[in-house]
Formats: structure tokens, C-alpha cells, sequence
């Protein structure tokens, strides 16, 4: 199989430009967890398709909007995360659930403010909507739901997300690559030997077990004997987990978001977010899972877990990121189609949806 994106979209700004309407700003896109918004005024401020977009929680609802304030364009929000009314810093006018300002200093100093006028100066509005505590958002604008959109996707990632214990860590970092080698670079086990030898490698994942889900894909792979005799000596610690998998399980929800777990006692999500043709901003959050109480011997075991997890995801995104800035040096020294092996058949189904996306627009 040769490779279906030309390697200029590797590096091209005006690709990254079309990329942020055609994949960013029409498709659904996460942005946080619920558990991080689950009280009345909590917000998630973050960049999607190059909009600056908040998530507010309005008494239990969850609503979406455009960071600038209609009055004369400030951020109203500045941090990445936090509490309050939506208020805008530079005069002070404050929004409610809808958009729409209601709270205006010196409001008499205006013309007037009836209520027409003030609807007319509303937030532009996003689409919000949940799967599980994953929280998603989207542009306004005729489409597909949630649901339709995460297709058969949607209930496995309920019941993966819904099983996601304690945040153990949040590893953010700027690749200097684009988000496409980073996303690809976690679609196949083929690099894994040579990139992860004492790391990744060693739990001995493999096996060609995917699914396709329109762009959408997951990969099965039972692990390697020594990792499992290991497992079966601490599994009954881990025995009220509510998710039982029977070794790796790793689902990418396209374009940018991918989310794994091992034996479903501990997950990890990336969310890999292109700053420009060139960089990645890449998160990852690793979680244990949620257990009935334990004894003090088995939360010992449980934090002994917990630590080498964390070791182990910081340790195979760092190598990670040091082979993708690598191939995005190479991608820029050459206008030559890759060739993909059976292994690497996730990366051709990603790079057939990315493609289909782009020339919709
Ligand atoms: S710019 Fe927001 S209140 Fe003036
Ligand atoms: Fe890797």
C-alpha cells in the first residue's frame, strides 16, 4: 500500500489552514471531562480550528461559546480552566446560560439596550455534547450529532470513559512536528521494537485485530505471557474494575483524539492538537480506574501500579515525540509517496478519512 497524503501536507500552512475548517471546526472535537465540569460555573477555555471556545457549566447544563466578548472583542476568558460567571475583563460585562450580556456596568451610557439589541450582541454559540465524561464541542452549523458522528465508537467509549477512576497525570508538551506524523505514529505497533525497546515494547502488544468504524478505529491486542502471569498475581486487587479487558485495547476518534487502556486498570487519553503545520500541542492524561474500597496491602499494590504507568506513558511519548520531529525533517527533504505494511493499516484507513474530509471542502 502507498501512502495516500502527499508529504507537502506535512508542512504546507495553507493546508493546516483548509485542515482547521475541514476536520477542526466540522467534526466534533474533544475538549475535556465532565468531572472537570461538574459544578455550576466551572469552565474549560481551549483552542479548536483556531477559535478561541469556552465550556461553561450553567446549573448542570454545559453550554458553548466564542471567547470574545461582543463589545469590543476582549477574551472574556484568559485561563485555560476555572470558575465564575462569564464574565469579560476589560469592562466587566457579564453573559448568562444563553450568550447574552445582562450585566452591563454604566449601562445607561449606552443607547439603548432593549432586549432585541441586547440578544443581537449574544456569544456566538458552540455545540456541546458528552459521551460518557468525554466532552465534545463543534462549531454550529448543519451536521451530524454526537452520536452519529462516534457511530459504533460511541458506546464502547461510555463504557471506557465511564470507567475512568482517579487523574493520575497530565503530561503536556510542543512537538515539532505536524499533528498528522504524531497521530499516525500511534496508529501501528511496527515502530514499537525499535523506538520503545525497554518501554512499550516490553508489554509485547500485537496482533492485527482492528476495527473500522467509518474514520474512526480501535486495536485489540492480547499481551505478552510474562505480562500476563505478572497481571494474574495483582488482578484480583482489580477485581471491582468496572471495564475488564482482556489485555491493550487503543480506539482513535478521528481526527486528533486517541484513547487506550490496559486490562481496564488504567487509561490514557491524547488529545494531539496542531498549533501550526509544524507543531503539536499534545496532552495526555493517564487515569487508574475506579475500585471498591481496598485493603491497605492492595492499595499499596494499586499505587505501585499506578506509579510504573505513569513512568511508562511519559516515557514512550518522550521518545515518541524525539522519532516524529525526525520524520518531520525528513517529509519536508522529500515529495515521495511512503509504502505501509499490513501493520500499518490504520495509518492508511486515517489517512483515506483525512483525505475524503479534505476535499469535501
Ligand atoms: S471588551 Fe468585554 S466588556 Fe468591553
Ligand atoms: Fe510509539
Amino acid at each position: 500500500m502507498k501512502t495516500l497524503i502527499p508529504t507537502a501536507f506535512y508542512s504546507d500552512p495553507s493546508i493546516f489552514h483548509r485542515e482547521q475548517s475541514a476536520l477542526f471546526q466540522d467534526q466534533w472535537h474533544f475538549v475535556g471531562f465532565t468531572f472537570d465540569l461538574k459544578n455550576h460555573h466551572d469552565y474549560i477555555c481551549t483552542e479548536v480550528g483556531g477559535y478561541s471556545v469556552v465550556i461553561q457549566n450553567f446549573d448542570g447544563d454545559l453550554k458553548g461559546f466564542h471567547n470574545v466578548c461582543s463589545h469590543r472583542f476582549s477574551p472574556i476568558r484568559t485561563n485555560s480552566c476555572g470558575n465564575g460567571v462569564l464574565q469579560c475583563p476589560y469592562h466587566g460585562w457579564i453573559y448568562n446560560r444563553e450568550g447574552i450580556p445582562y450585566a452591563i456596568p454604566k449601562r445607561p451610557r449606552f443607547e439603548t439596550f432593549d432586549a432585541p439589541a441586547l440578544e443581537a450582541l449574544s456569544l456566538e454559540s458552540w455545540q456541546v455534547e458528552t459521551c460518557g465524561s468525554l466532552v465534545f464541542t463543534k462549531k454550529p452549523a448543519n451536521g451530524v450529532s454526537l452520536v452519529d458522528y462516534l457511530g459504533e465508537s460511541y458506546d464502547d467509549l461510555v463504557s471506557i470513559s465511564s470507567a475512568v477512576g482517579p487523574k493520575l497525570d497530565c503530561n503536556e508538551m510542543v512537538i515539532k512536528s505536524n499533528w498528522k506524523i504524531v497521530v499516525e505514529n500511534t496508529l501501528e505497533s511496527y515502530h514499537v521494537g525499535f523506538i520503545h525497546p525497554q518501554t512499550f515494547n516490553k508489554l509485547g502488544a500485537s496482533g492485527f485485530e482492528f476495527k473500522f468504524n467509518g474514520p474512526h478505529s480501535s486495536w485489540t491486542a492480547p499481551l505478552a505471557d510474562k505480562v500476563n502471569k505478572s497481571w494474574s498475581r495483582v488482578a484480583s486487587t482489580f477485581s471491582t474494575r468496572p471495564l475488564q479487558v482482556d489485555g491493550y485495547l487503543h480506539h482513535l476518534i478521528f481526527p486528533n483524539l486517541t484513547i487506550a487502556t490496559t486490562f481496564g486498570a488504567s487509561f490514557s487519553v491524547q488529545l494531539f492538537k496542531p498549533l501550526n503545520a509544524q507543531e503539536t500541542h499534545f496532552t495526555s492524561w493517564v487515569f487508574s480506574t475506579q475500585l471498591d474500597e481496598l485493603s491497605n496491602a492492595q492499595e499499596s499494590i494499586v499505587d505501585m501500579m499506578n506509579q510504573s504507568v505513569i513512568e511508562l506513558n511519559r516515557s514512550v511519548f518522550a521518545e515518541d515525540k524525539a522519532i516524529c520531529e525526525q520524520v518531520q525533517i525528513g517529509t519536508s527533504r522529500t515529495g515521495k509517496a511512503g509504502v505501509l505494511s499490513e501493520e500499518e493499516y490504520r495509518v492508511f484507513e486515517f489517512q483515506k478519512a483525512y483525505m475524503g474530509a479534505m476535499s469535501s471542502i
